[in-house]
């Protein structure tokens, strides 16, 4: 996508998620519907992380950028980190937010065990982990799967988030919550329990 492009049609990417797509090439565009945060998601869930407006997020597990993107497009103020392990994606990341121009935003290529959660004062988390345990629909065969990874991201994602001051709030995406410490309260939960909004106590 070119700059020149994106900026022509710059008012219409956050109208649909279709539209938004055309951000991404097809490969990218044919893994959205189970993969990427649906725009209208995006709009719940940036309310409740940024109560003040200046707040610093991360997205466990970014992707293409998708929720990063609509996020700090809502809350302009507010500042949108992305952490991925796969580096194609971060690169249609960051050449999708290039082209939409977006400053509030920056993303990282690694893996979340790797960073400081302190960093951060809130997150967002899309059941990254779960392409561990199914057998179809994966993004690719690039990485390896099991039920030990899966385990063990969210052994890592609960002793990071235990460590984090009270008043961290989390949102969870088509989540279990095994990666949510007790101390965390479940203020509430919508779209029947897939979209559940946490805070430390
Ligand atoms: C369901 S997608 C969500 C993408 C993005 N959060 C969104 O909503 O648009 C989950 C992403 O997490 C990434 N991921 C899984 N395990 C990870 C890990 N341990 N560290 C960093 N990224 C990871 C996957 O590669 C995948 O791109």
């Amino acid at each position: 996508m070119s700059s020149a492009v994106a900026s022509q049609n710059e008012n219409n990417w956050f109208e649909t998620d279709a539209q938004f797509h055309n951000l991404y090439p097809l490969s990218i565009r044919l893994l959205a519907v189970r993969h990427w945060t649906p725009l209208h998601v995006t709009q719940r869930v940036v309310q409740y992380l940024t109560p003040v407006g200046n707040e610093n997020i991360l997205d466990i597990g970014s992707g293409v950028g998708k929720f990063c993107m609509a996020a700090a497009n809502s809350a302009p103020s507010a500042f949108f980190f992305g952490v991925e392990q796969r580096n194609d994606l971060v690169k249609h990341a960051d050449a999708a937010s290039k082209a939409l121009g977006l400053s509030n935003i920056r993303f990282i290529h690694g893996n979340f065990t790797q960073l400081d959660f302190k960093l951060f004062d809130h997150f967002y988390f899309y059941n990254s982990f779960y392409e561990n345990l199914i057998d179809t629909d994966k993004i690719d065969d690039r990485i390896d799967y099991s039920v030990e990874l899966y385990n063990y991201y969210n052994r890592q994602l609960y002793n990071k988030l235990k460590e984090m001051p009270s008043g961290t709030r989390v949102v969870t995406f088509h989540s279990l919550g095994e990666e949510i410490p007790s101390d965390y309260h479940l203020v509430e939960a919508q779209m029947n329990d897939l979209l559940k909004f946490w805070i430390k106590k």
